[in-house]
């Protein structure tokens, strides 16, 4: 019998506003599904890819979900061949981390596949690796959030150093994501590489303060401590209507709100779901008003990660 798994990955929130490049969020929904089949080949193939708009590289080596098969067979000395087929959810070049998340499903089926060899954390270096090919830099604030779940610190990328951090019960996420494109390797070309002292100090008072109201259960300090003085003012440029979004979902339910990731889509944490629901309307019509279509998602956080489906 062909021994074929399928995994599921979330979307994710990086940065949460204040914690940029240090923190991340997986939501329960949309998400991306992988399923990978063993062969003799020794080959690593991509065979399909579903509702990319054809705009996604058929080679392995050049697909996040290709690059992390194939550095988690060289890592675990196997030579065995398998065939990928990618259900693309997440939008290309939308701030949900949709790169990483077809990495991280294909390297939690090959792992499945192949009696579990690995730990879940054990796979991120994979996972990173796909994502270096993908954006430039490895980045692990989608990459982990989305294999282990919930919101994690990553407090150093070399060596790897990443801490899981408590959410309150009732914290629901909200994603509106317009129709626009932007990739992070322009949202990063638009920063700057110093900052300000004052600014450092404003950031690293309110990723504290963040990390402290999620552990707290403390939903007004997580909505004050949801401020960006570093990449929401130079990145708000690339968002049609941003500053009028964001007001509109603090005026609307939201404690706080700002960019998911390198954008375009805007994040809101809101308490309960009536709020998130509130919230993203109030996005949407901002961006309805400007002619710009967009879709919301309204999820409780994801707590598990990356899961086989079957
Ligand atoms: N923290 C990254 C950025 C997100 O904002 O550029 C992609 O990993």
């Amino acid at each position: 019998m062909t021994k074929r798994i399928k995994a599921f990955a979330p979307a994710t929130i990086a940065n949460l506003s204040c914690g940029f490049d240090v923190l991340g969020l997986a939501v329960q929904q949309p998400g991306d599904e992988v399923e990978v089949t063993l062969n003799d080949s020794g080959r690593v193939t991509i065979d399909a890819i579903f509702g990319d708009g054809g705009n996604l590289p058929l080679e392995a080596t050049r697909n996040t979900s290709g690059v992390a098969i194939i550095e988690f067979l060289r890592a675990t000395h196997h030579t065995t061949g398998a065939s990928v087929v990618l259900h693309k959810n997440l939008p290309l070049g939308s701030g949900m981390g949709s790169s990483a998340a077809s990495a991280v499903a294909a390297v939690v089926a090959i792992n499945e596949l192949l009696g579990r060899p690995l730990k879940k954390k054990e796979l991120l270096p994979f996972v990173m690796e796909a994502e270096r090919v993908a954006c430039g830099s490895a980045h692990a604030d989608n990459a982990a959030p989305c294999l282990l779940g919930g919101l994690i610190l990553i407090r150093e990328n070399n060596p790897l150093d990443i801490i899981e951090i408590p959410t309150p019960k009732d914290l629901v996420c909200v994603l509106v994501h317009p129709h626009v494109e932007v990739k992070t390797r322009d949202a990063r070309a638009v920063l700057k590489p110093t900052i300000a002292l004052k600014d450092g100090i404003k950031q690293w008072a309110n990723t504290a303060a963040l990390v402290a109201g999620m552990m707290k259960n403390d939903y007004d300090l997580i909505g004050r401590a949801l401020v960006d003085v570093i990449a929401e003012p130079l990145r708000a440029d690339l968002i049609p209507g941003f500053w009028q979004a964001k007001e509109a979902a603090l005026k609307n339910g939201a404690l706080g709100c700002g960019i998911s990731g390198s954008g375009p889509t805007v994040f809101c944490l809101c308490h309960g779901r009536e709020n998130a629901i509130r919230a993203g309307k109030a996005i949407q019509q901002v961006f309805l008003s400007l002619a710009l279509a967009s879709e919301i998602f309204v999820s409780e956080i994801n707590r598990e990660g990356a899961h086989i489906t079957h």
